[in-house]
């Protein structure tokens, strides 16, 4: 089959103004790079509660290209809407959140409140700017445990934690202004699981705490910052045991945010899109391929299964594909290698 990306043909689309919350965070940083590689500009608005400014200084090095950042938060209607009436703004790319699933257990109110008020905050802004085009950070956990797998768009959705429900929330929210005013232009953008790193070690995911996911923790067990993974369980009906998950190197994903702009401007509407590879790998194969692609041993132990944990996830990405032109051309091997480099090259992260 062949491989489109359409932005790499020279660009499908005119020059944009983006506004990308959450942009200087693990996405949001790989997704300037692409947006501005394409001749796109940049404006970020990141309150940092998760990343650092680190990381847009080093999309500028990447790209010789400058970011308007506005260190700002989203939930600060004032300011939001300045960031929209004096900028023409022709996108937004919604990526501003919080992500961990087991603090959203414990904290609900929290996570309700940051992430859904963020999003009708910019919603209310946008409407009263007249910016209508939305590219929205979904995640496949809105689809809880897929009764099969692979997943299409239309598998009935089921969160089982306040973070996945606050992403559906979002959702339907968004599908509703949709509803009331159809001339807004909304892709949903369900991400499997994004790994990996920008090749040359520059940015990459930098965890303020203990890693929640699976990636950057074997990351820091092959550079010693943590003596070993535990797995959690190995009786799961999967080939060996463990956990199985579409894992997405993060340079794919970003360049799906440019085919779904592309798709807003020349099709316009709400849509759904998964954005995963297709393939389902375990645990234990990720730590093979990380071994390999690093030189190190992962050292590991077999624990209880994790709370809220489920077999397996894997995406059917062939909407994206048909519609947007997309589809995922990095494997595991080249997750492996450009997770190790960022990790080996920071071993402290952004400091
Ligand atoms: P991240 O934490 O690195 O980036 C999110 C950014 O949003 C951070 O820089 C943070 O400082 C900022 N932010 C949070 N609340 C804010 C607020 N109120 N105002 C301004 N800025 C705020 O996370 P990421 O991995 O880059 O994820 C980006 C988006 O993709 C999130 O919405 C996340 O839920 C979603 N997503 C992530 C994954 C994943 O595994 N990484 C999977 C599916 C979906
Ligand atoms: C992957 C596999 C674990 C850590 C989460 C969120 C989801 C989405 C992506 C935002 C599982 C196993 C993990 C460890 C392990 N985020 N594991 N030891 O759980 O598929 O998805 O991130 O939207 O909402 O739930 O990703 O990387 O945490 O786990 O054995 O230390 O690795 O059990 O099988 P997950 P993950």
């Amino acid at each position: 089959m062949e491989v489109q990306h359409k932005g790499h043909d020279g660009g499908q689309t005119e020059t944009m103004n983006i506004l990308l919350t959450g942009g200087a965070g693990y996405i949001g940083s790989h997704t300037c790079v692409i947006l501005l590689e394409h001749g796109h500009h940049v404006i970020v608005l990141d309150n940092l509660c998760n990343s650092k400014a680190a990381s847009l200084k080093r999309v500028q090095k990447i790209t010789g290209k400058n970011i308007l950042f506005y260190q700002k938060d989203l939930r600060n209607k004032s300011e939001v809407n300045e960031i929209l009436k004096n900028h023409s703004i022709d996108a937004v790319i919604h990526f501003a959140g919080l992500k961990s699933v087991a603090e959203s257990v414990d904290q609900p109110l929290r996570y309700y409140q940051n992430n859904i008020d963020g999003t009708l905050v910019l919603c209310e802004a946008m409407q009263a700017n007249g910016v209508k085009n939305m590219v929205f950070s979904s995640s496949a956990t809105v689809y809880g445990n897929p009764s099969t797998v692979p997943i299409k768009e239309n598998a009935p959705v089921g969160p089982f934690n306040p973070y996945g429900r606050s992403k559906l929330f979002i959702e339907e929210i968004l599908t509703d202004l949709y509803l009331s005013d159809k001339s807004w232009n909304i892709a949903l953008l369900r991400y499997f699981n994004p790994v990996g790193a920008h090749p040359g070690g520059l940015i990459g995911e930098d965890p303020s705490d203990l890693p929640n996911n699976l990636m950057p923790y074997i990351s820091q067990v092959a550079v010693g910052k943590l003596p070993q993974l535990q797995i959690y369980g190995d009786d799961y009906e999967t080939p060996d045991g463990t956990g199985v998950r579409d894992y997405i190197h993060v340079m794919d994903l970003a360049e799906g945010h440019l085919n779904a702009l592309e798709k807003l401007a020349s099709d316009p509407g709400l849509v759904t899109y998964n954005l995963g590879t297709g393939k389902g790998y375990s645990v234990l194969e990720m730590v093979t391929a990380f071994e390999k692609a690093s030189g190190k041993q992962i050292p590991y132990k077999i624990v209880g299964r994790r709370p809220g944990d489920i077999p397996t996830c894997y995406a059917d990405p062939s909407f994206a594909e048909k519609e947007l032109g997309w589809m995922a051309r990095r494997g595991i091997d080249e997750v492996c290698a450009d997770a190790w480099q960022w990790q080996y090259m920071n071993p402290k992260g952004y400091v």
